[in-house]
């Protein structure tokens, strides 16, 4: 019996897996102009950096983790998002301290949760994310909603919709809580158990229950925009300053809460507006998690960032129609024709990589004919042919694939052929 994949992961194989080389080349090209650098985490961490970063309340800590103790008898977790790692990171390795504040990083890899799959939703995904720890100047939340915008934009979609929100600091959030708690407790006893557990613990955590979407107090519950004291107010007023100022348009939607617990003051989602794009919209997410560095165990740093998977990225391509070009073909095909031509290109096949040039061999002891067949499927733009003869006088067949165009040269001077050709 042949064993498959797991339910909610993909294989990428070649002919798709160039699509995900450009995206991650592109977003590190514009991590490297907005000045973020790379940071690697372990892809499993203490479980308890996630019920602490993430929020014991969430759905993706109550529900989605993927938990296991360890032969040492540690509880492990898979890492579900890259925030909560980066920051531990941030505080063990005393980052905080270095010269060259804020810190600015970014991560590219795989996230875990154990989700319902279904288009656009995986239990195995790439995230590509950027945090920017020790400022609190709200042009650096313009700065990152930007880097993910352009990075959208630059591979071409344009049907992207941005929603922010602002949650506020941490008297705004207490206020808000109040009246959310006064809001369901009349009547909690017609939400599920997660959101009675919620209320008195996270009664913002209700907002985004899957199970109770449609019950008619979540439609009048009170809005945390109106919650907001004014220093809240005016950071919020000055990140969508910038954002003018940088010509990204966006809509305010006092709804969003996002669903990890770390958020406070800018909240923001980018959604693909595309026709047929499937139900899940949302493309990017992320926002201010101002004390979650303390809640880790650091000084009291800001922080603001985002993260948003290769594969709603492609499947937002593939809705809009981009496709793009992939540079494909290879410099030079050798083909060979008897015993010792055969053995002789080994060694050759070398030195044309060495020196730069991507080229290929017959492996499989074919026919001439078929060795022109298969230097056209690798799209070669020049075949050279070598035979016995040649070998014997020192000369290799070079033939042009595009012009037809065939030259002899010297064989031990094929590859400075190769080199005056790109000269
Ligand atoms: P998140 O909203 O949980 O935020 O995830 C961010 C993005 O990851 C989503 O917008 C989506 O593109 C992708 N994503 C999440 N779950 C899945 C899934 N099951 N399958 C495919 N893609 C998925 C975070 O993870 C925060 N750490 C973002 C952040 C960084 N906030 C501040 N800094």
């Amino acid at each position: 019996m042949s064993i498959n994949i797991p339910r909610g992961t993909q294989d990428i194989l070649p002919g798709e897996v160039e699509l995900w080389q450009m995206i991650e080349e592109k977003a590190r090209e514009l991590c490297e102009k907005y000045q973020y650098q790379e940071i690697r985490t372990p892809i499993f961490e203490h479980t308890d950096l996630f019920s602490r970063g993430v929020g014991d309340t969430t759905d993706i800590v109550q529900k989605e983790m993927y938990t296991f103790e360890d032969k040492g008898g540690r509880s492990i977790t898979l890492r579900p998002e890259g925030t909560a790692s980066t920051v531990r990171a941030f505080v063990e390795k005393k980052m905080f301290g270095l010269p060259g504040q804020p810190i600015k990083l970014y991560y590219m890899g795989p996230m875990f949760r154990y989700e319902r799959p279904q288009s656009g939703r995986f239990r195995q995904f790439v995230q590509f994310g950027v945090e920017a720890l020790g400022s609190n100047d709200p042009a650096i939340d313009a700065e990152v909603i930007s880097l993910a915008m352009n990075l959208y934009k630059e591979m071409g979609l344009s049907k992207l919709k941005l929603i922010i929100n602002s949650l506020g600091d941490k008297d705004s959030r207490n206020a808000h809580r109040e009246a959310l708690i006064n809001h369901f407790k009349p009547r909690i006893g017609e939400f599920c158990s997660d959101c009675q557990n919620r209320l008195e613990k996270n009664p913002l955590r209700i907002l985004d229950c899957k199970q109770d979407r449609d019950h008619e107090l979540m439609q009048t519950a009170p809005s945390i925009i109106d919650y907001l004291n004014e220093e809240s107010k005016a950071y919020f007023g000055k990140v969508q300053q910038y954002l003018t100022q940088l010509d990204i348009e966006f809509e305010v939607d006092p709804n969003l809460v996002r669903g990890l617990d770390y958020y406070n003051h800018t909240a923001f989602e980018i959604m693909s507006n595309a026709e047929g794009f499937g139900a899940i919209t949302t493309l990017c997410g992320g926002g201010r998690y101002n004390g979650l560095v303390e809640e880790i165990g650091g000084p009291e740093t800001p922080g603001i960032g985002f993260a948003l998977s290769i594969e709603r990225f492609i499947a937002a391509l593939k809705a809009e129609g981009i496709e793009m070009e992939i540079n494909q073909g290879i410099d030079c095909y050798l083909a060979a024709l008897g015993e010792e031509a055969k053995d002789y290109t080994v060694g050759l096949l070398q030195q044309l990589r060495l020196a730069g040039f991507s080229a290929e061999r017959d492996y499989l002891n074919r026919k001439i004919k078929a060795q022109f067949k298969a230097a056209d499927r690798l799209q070669a733009r020049y075949v050279a042919v070598l035979g016995d003869d040649e070998l014997k006088n020192n000369k290799i067949n070079v033939k042009n694939m595009e012009t037809g165009e065939q030259v002899e040269v010297e064989l031990n001077s094929l590859v400075n052929y190769f080199q005056g050709l790109k000269a």
